[in-house]
């Protein structure tokens, strides 16, 4: 009985992403409608995916639907895989050209053919909601004014709304993409925490990213993050959003919490799972992010409130 109390004790928090994402679209929301009132029109987002790769697409819509609830005008381009680097830059210059285009946002990864390097470079980065264009990516090393990524910029806003303290932590990135690893470094950095970057060649992880009191996880490899590696009560967030298809692996990351996530995987074929483990994790950690509903939802409140950051940018530069 008293090990049941202790395990249900110490049971994760869970930080989920939904209250706050509604929190952050519902004031771009606001700021737009003054905006309306003001100029006549609102921020306009211009999307772009190419090729048919089911989950881009995914993400693609839910960043088009956001965009109609706060009252961003969007224009999509659909492109077919066959797409050439020219093509793709040919269409960026236009948007750029475009005086009623503020942000442009091209879906990540691309075709394998497409110089990716090229087409982040071409995008004006005054239009760079996504904050990758090597301008930004500077500005924020720097200090300076940037567009900063959408996830890690979410991120900070989860751990600053519930009261997680930043300045002198123990952070450990586990990733150093240029979406997500390398900026969430920066801007841990920023606001003075102690940042470790960990990595597929670091050497013996566990010891490494148990030194945390704020872990992040972006590497892509289902629940890769398992009890060992986490602090008694540190915060976890897990960026981590990977497909499962086998019921025994579901069982195996959820334990006895499985039964929910059957459902799912019997109605879709599938489960979302981060790359942290579930089960494990959240008998060690003192905060978890949820997947689905953690993370992936602030991305997409951080986009629209980039989105309308360039349009008052360019308001302002233009007025
Ligand atoms: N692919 C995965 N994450 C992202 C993102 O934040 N922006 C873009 N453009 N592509 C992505």
């Amino acid at each position: 009985m008293y090990t049941i109390r202790q395990q249900m004790e110490t049971r994760a928090t869970l930080l989920e992403g939904g209250p706050l994402a509604a929190k952050i679209k519902q004031e771009v929301k606001t700021e737009i409608e003054e905006m309306v009132r003001a100029y006549g029109a609102g921020p306009r987002l211009a999307t772009v995916l190419v090729g048919d790769d089911p989950a881009s697409a995914v993400y693609v819509g839910n960043k088009i639907r956001a965009c109609q609830e706060v009252g961003i005008r969007s224009e999509h381009h659909a492109l077919p895989a066959s797409t050439t680097t020219t093509e793709l830059l040919d269409l960026i210059a236009s948007l750029n050209a475009r005086d009623d285009v503020d942000g442009i946002l091209t879906q990540l990864p691309l075709p394998a053919e497409i110089e990716e390097r090229a087409i982040i470079e071409a995008i004006d980065p005054r239009k760079d909601v996504d904050g990758f264009h090597p301008v930004n990516v500077g500005n924020l090393a720097l200090g300076r004014p940037a567009f900063v990524p959408c996830t890690p910029a979410g991120i900070i806003e989860l751990l600053v709304h519930n009261d997680v303290e930043i300045r002198g932590a123990r952070a450990c990135v586990v990733g150093r993409s240029q979406i997500v690893g390398r900026p969430m470094a920066q801007l841990l950095l920023q606001r003075d925490a102690t940042v470790t970057i960990c990595h597929s060649r670091t050497r013996d992880l566990p010891p490494v990213t148990r030194e945390a009191d704020l872990l992040i996880v972006a590497i892509g490899r289902t629940g890769m993050i398992r009890g060992e590696h986490v602090k008694p009560g540190a915060t976890v967030i897990d960026v981590g959003m990977n497909k499962v298809t086998d019921p025994d692996q579901v069982r195996e990351l959820f334990g006895a919490e499985a039964d929910k996530r059957l459902a799912v995987l019997s109605k879709r074929g599938s489960t979302l799972v981060g790359d942290v483990h579930p089960a494990e994790v959240a008998q060690v950690a003192g905060k978890l992010t949820p997947v689905p509903g953690g993370v992936g939802l602030l991305t997409v409140a951080m986009l629209m409130k980039n989105t309308l950051k360039a349009a008052k940018l360019r308001c302002s530069e233009s007025g």
